[in-house]
């Protein structure tokens, strides 16, 4: 969906995120969300904890992170915190940080092993994953040339982006297919071109990881603002 502004997307995806969270809430215990990181979604944080949503029985984790501290300014978990947790109010037992003060590969083991314990030893089964796009089509931290973007049964890894010269933890792409939904909420003109080749694009996931949330079977509603849509049909 395409929508006039970032902050209408930001609203509609927010809002969409909390209509799947209830209909999870009101078929179980518990719900599962897994968001991401970026600017983007500080806007639709905002919208969340405005949403009536029982955060007593969601459970909160995170698709990718860096590798810093929580309160390094860089931290895909101070930004939730700060815009979502603690204005929400979501218990402490519910939030599953991803432990990027950790050598990477052992926050990846920490990650995994939290998944896996939370599902009970099952594959990972998110009830919505929120995602972003960067304007070079990479999503989570699976940027272009990551080869762990053909991995369809690892939940999640370290990865070193050469680009950043810096390690992420992130899902990966099983986890993300796995999910019952998942969101895309991506916009700004610098996404445009992204967009094209993610949509319209020849298949090339390890060109375009972005590609796998529309190309596969992964069930991905998209929240476009138009400055991000304008070079897609
Ligand atoms: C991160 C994100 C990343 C993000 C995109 C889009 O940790 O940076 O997980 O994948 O979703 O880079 O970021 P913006 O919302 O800032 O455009």
């Amino acid at each position: 969906m395409i929508y006039p502004t970032v902050e209408i997307a930001a609203t509609s995806c927010a809002e969409f995120i909390a209509d799947v969270l209830k209909t999870r809430l009101d078929a179980g215990p518990t719900a599962s969300l897994a968001i991401s990181g970026g600017s983007t979604p500080k806007l639709m944080f905002g919208t969340l904890t405005k949403c009536t949503l029982d955060w007593s029985r969601i459970h909160l984790f995170w698709v990718d992170e860096r590798c810093v501290p929580p309160d390094d300014p860089q931290s895909n978990f101070r930004l939730a915190n700060e815009s979502l947790i603690s204005v929400a109010g979501i218990p402490e037992a519910n939030v599953h940080r991803i432990r990027g003060e950790l050598p990477p590969v052992d926050a990846a083991a920490a990650c995994a092993e939290d998944i896996r314990t939370f599902f009970g030893g099952d594959a990972p089964r998110f009830d919505v994953i929120h995602c972003g796009m960067g304007a070079d089509s990479h999503t989570a931290s699976l940027f272009p040339g990551e080869p762990l973007i053909e991995d369809r049964t690892g939940i999640c890894a370290a990865v070193y982006v050469e680009k950043l010269k810096a390690y992420r933890i992130t899902l990966l792409p099983g986890a993300l297919a796995s999910a019952r939904q998942v969101v895309v909420l991506a916009a700004g003109a610098d996404k445009a071109e992204a967009m094209r080749a993610v949509w319209e694009g020849p298949l090339n996931v390890l060109k375009h990881p972005a590609q796998i949330l529309v190309r596969e079977s992964i069930q991905a509603r998209w929240f476009v603002d138009e400055a991000a849509a304008t070079l897609v049909a």
